[in-house]
Protein backbone atom coordinates (compact mmCIF):
# COMPACT_ATOMS: atom_id res chain seq x y z
CA UNK A 1 0.00 0.00 0.00
CA UNK A 2 2.49 2.47 1.17
CA UNK A 3 4.72 1.47 -2.26
CA UNK A 4 2.03 2.38 -4.33
CA UNK A 5 1.40 5.54 -2.77
CA UNK A 6 5.42 6.43 -3.36
CA UNK A 7 5.16 5.20 -6.76
CA UNK A 8 2.34 7.02 -7.42
CA UNK A 9 3.60 10.63 -6.09
CA UNK A 10 6.83 9.70 -7.93
CA UNK A 11 5.17 9.39 -11.12
CA UNK A 12 3.09 13.06 -10.55
CA UNK A 13 6.53 14.47 -9.67
CA UNK A 14 7.79 13.31 -13.02
CA UNK A 15 4.97 14.72 -14.75
CA UNK A 16 4.95 18.12 -13.10
CA UNK A 17 8.81 18.43 -13.84
CA UNK A 18 8.25 17.79 -17.20
CA UNK A 19 5.47 20.49 -17.68
CA UNK A 20 7.70 22.90 -16.19
CA UNK A 21 10.41 22.44 -18.21
CA UNK A 22 8.48 21.94 -21.45
CA UNK A 23 6.67 24.99 -20.89
CA UNK A 24 9.90 27.51 -20.17
CA UNK A 25 10.28 30.32 -22.68
CA UNK A 26 12.45 29.30 -25.90
CA UNK A 27 11.72 26.09 -25.33
CA UNK A 28 8.53 26.49 -27.37
CA UNK A 29 8.10 30.01 -27.79
CA UNK A 30 10.31 29.72 -31.30
CA UNK A 31 7.34 29.54 -33.23
CA UNK A 32 5.28 33.15 -34.41
CA UNK A 33 6.76 35.57 -32.78
CA UNK A 34 9.17 36.88 -35.14
CA UNK A 35 6.92 38.25 -38.34
CA UNK A 36 9.24 37.22 -41.45
CA UNK A 37 10.03 33.62 -42.24
CA UNK A 38 13.13 31.98 -41.09
CA UNK A 39 13.76 34.93 -39.63
CA UNK A 40 14.35 33.17 -36.36
CA UNK A 41 17.50 31.56 -37.86
CA UNK A 42 18.63 34.54 -39.72
CA UNK A 43 22.02 36.20 -38.47
CA UNK A 44 22.01 40.15 -38.37
CA UNK A 45 25.32 39.92 -36.69
CA UNK A 46 28.44 39.57 -38.28
CA UNK A 47 32.35 39.40 -37.64
CA UNK A 48 35.56 39.38 -38.87
CA UNK A 49 38.55 38.55 -37.26
CA UNK A 50 41.54 41.34 -38.51
CA UNK A 51 44.94 39.24 -38.61
CA UNK A 52 48.31 41.29 -39.73
CA UNK A 53 49.46 41.51 -43.10
CA UNK A 54 52.33 42.78 -45.40
CA UNK A 55 54.40 42.48 -42.30
CA UNK A 56 52.86 44.71 -39.97
CA UNK A 57 51.52 44.48 -36.72
CA UNK A 58 48.18 44.99 -37.05
CA UNK A 59 45.57 43.08 -35.55
CA UNK A 60 42.03 43.90 -34.44
CA UNK A 61 38.03 42.45 -34.71
CA UNK A 62 34.97 44.39 -37.05
CA UNK A 63 31.42 44.15 -35.78
CA UNK A 64 28.37 44.18 -38.07
CA UNK A 65 24.42 44.98 -37.36
CA UNK A 66 21.85 44.80 -38.80
CA UNK A 67 20.06 47.97 -38.32
CA UNK A 68 16.36 49.92 -40.28
CA UNK A 69 19.33 52.88 -41.97
CA UNK A 70 21.97 50.30 -42.69
CA UNK A 71 24.81 48.36 -41.28
CA UNK A 72 26.53 49.71 -38.19
CA UNK A 73 30.33 48.90 -38.72
CA UNK A 74 32.07 48.83 -35.16
CA UNK A 75 36.15 48.43 -36.22
CA UNK A 76 38.90 48.17 -33.31
CA UNK A 77 42.77 47.92 -34.52
CA UNK A 78 45.65 47.55 -32.45
CA UNK A 79 49.60 47.61 -33.32
CA UNK A 80 49.13 50.75 -35.75
CA UNK A 81 50.79 53.57 -36.67
CA UNK A 82 49.60 56.73 -35.69
CA UNK A 83 47.75 58.45 -37.51
CA UNK A 84 44.68 57.66 -40.10
CA UNK A 85 44.18 54.24 -42.42
CA UNK A 86 41.70 53.64 -44.68
CA UNK A 87 39.25 51.16 -44.34
CA UNK A 88 37.24 49.23 -46.95
CA UNK A 89 35.40 45.86 -47.29
CA UNK A 90 36.95 44.46 -50.31
CA UNK A 91 35.36 41.65 -52.71
CA UNK A 92 36.42 38.89 -52.19
CA UNK A 93 36.24 37.09 -48.51
CA UNK A 94 40.11 35.45 -49.10
CA UNK A 95 42.70 37.23 -47.04
CA UNK A 96 45.30 34.09 -47.70
CA UNK A 97 47.88 36.41 -49.41
CA UNK A 98 50.64 37.81 -47.63
CA UNK A 99 49.96 41.25 -48.68
CA UNK A 100 46.07 40.42 -48.78
CA UNK A 101 45.70 40.86 -52.57
CA UNK A 102 43.78 38.03 -52.47
CA UNK A 103 40.91 40.26 -51.28
CA UNK A 104 40.37 41.61 -54.45
CA UNK A 105 39.24 45.21 -55.06
CA UNK A 106 36.43 47.49 -53.07
CA UNK A 107 33.06 45.56 -52.56
CA UNK A 108 31.10 47.41 -55.47
CA UNK A 109 27.55 45.74 -56.19
CA UNK A 110 26.40 48.80 -57.99
CA UNK A 111 29.52 49.42 -60.12
CA UNK A 112 30.04 53.17 -58.56
CA UNK A 113 33.13 54.65 -58.51
CA UNK A 114 35.41 54.84 -54.91
CA UNK A 115 34.38 58.08 -52.57
CA UNK A 116 34.05 58.83 -49.22
CA UNK A 117 30.92 56.26 -47.09
CA UNK A 118 28.76 59.91 -46.14
CA UNK A 119 28.85 60.93 -49.90
CA UNK A 120 28.09 60.00 -53.44
CA UNK A 121 29.38 58.45 -55.41
CA UNK A 122 31.03 55.37 -53.22
CA UNK A 123 31.87 51.74 -53.56
CA UNK A 124 29.27 50.14 -50.79
CA UNK A 125 32.72 49.13 -49.04
CA UNK A 126 34.18 52.20 -48.52
CA UNK A 127 34.36 52.96 -44.64
CA UNK A 128 36.53 55.92 -44.82
CA UNK A 129 39.46 56.33 -42.21
CA UNK A 130 40.03 54.91 -39.10
CA UNK A 131 42.38 57.31 -36.39
CA UNK A 132 45.20 55.29 -34.72
CA UNK A 133 45.94 56.89 -31.42
CA UNK A 134 49.91 57.38 -29.97
CA UNK A 135 49.29 54.20 -28.00
CA UNK A 136 48.58 51.92 -31.76
CA UNK A 137 44.94 51.44 -31.06
CA UNK A 138 42.27 52.42 -33.11
CA UNK A 139 38.15 52.48 -33.39
CA UNK A 140 35.83 53.08 -36.04
CA UNK A 141 31.73 53.13 -35.72
CA UNK A 142 29.88 54.21 -38.97
CA UNK A 143 26.64 53.37 -39.98
CA UNK A 144 26.41 52.30 -43.97
CA UNK A 145 23.43 52.58 -45.63
CA UNK A 146 22.64 49.79 -48.48
CA UNK A 147 24.39 47.20 -46.93
CA UNK A 148 22.88 44.43 -44.95
CA UNK A 149 24.36 41.55 -42.53
CA UNK A 150 20.90 39.21 -43.75
CA UNK A 151 22.09 37.19 -47.36
CA UNK A 152 21.62 39.22 -50.38
CA UNK A 153 23.22 40.83 -53.40
CA UNK A 154 24.50 43.42 -50.68
CA UNK A 155 25.63 42.10 -47.75
CA UNK A 156 28.73 42.00 -45.90
CA UNK A 157 29.08 38.35 -44.95
CA UNK A 158 31.43 36.87 -46.99
CA UNK A 159 33.73 39.99 -48.50
CA UNK A 160 37.06 40.65 -46.43
CA UNK A 161 37.21 43.91 -44.33
CA UNK A 162 40.75 45.13 -45.34
CA UNK A 163 42.78 48.02 -42.55
CA UNK A 164 45.34 50.10 -44.84
CA UNK A 165 49.22 51.51 -44.15
CA UNK A 166 48.26 55.49 -45.57
CA UNK A 167 44.90 57.31 -45.43
CA UNK A 168 42.07 56.89 -47.80
CA UNK A 169 41.99 60.48 -49.57
CA UNK A 170 38.31 59.48 -50.82
CA UNK A 171 39.07 60.57 -53.98
CA UNK A 172 41.70 58.77 -55.83
CA UNK A 173 40.06 55.56 -57.99
CA UNK A 174 39.90 53.21 -58.13
CA UNK A 175 40.83 52.53 -54.02
CA UNK A 176 41.91 56.12 -52.46
CA UNK A 177 45.33 55.43 -52.57
CA UNK A 178 45.52 54.41 -49.23
CA UNK A 179 48.72 51.83 -49.76
CA UNK A 180 49.67 48.71 -48.24
CA UNK A 181 46.83 45.77 -47.03
CA UNK A 182 48.23 45.76 -43.20
CA UNK A 183 45.33 43.68 -42.03
CA UNK A 184 42.50 42.00 -43.38
CA UNK A 185 39.67 39.38 -42.39
CA UNK A 186 36.43 37.81 -43.24
CA UNK A 187 33.46 38.60 -42.16
CA UNK A 188 31.47 35.97 -40.91
CA UNK A 189 27.71 35.23 -40.25
CA UNK A 190 27.27 35.46 -35.87
CA UNK A 191 24.49 32.42 -35.29
CA UNK A 192 22.94 33.32 -32.17
CU1 LIG B 1 40.97 48.58 -48.96
ZN1 LIG C 1 36.29 52.12 -52.68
Amino acid sequence: MKRSVMLALAAAVTAALFFVASSKPGAASGAGTMGNKGSATKALEATAKLESRSGSSVTGEAEFTEKKDGVEVSIQIKGAKPGTHGVHLHDKGDCSAPDASSAGGHFNPASKAHGSPTADPHHAGDFGNITVGANGTGKLKITVKGLTVAPGPNSVVGHAVVIHADTDDMKSQPAGNAGARVACGVVQAESK
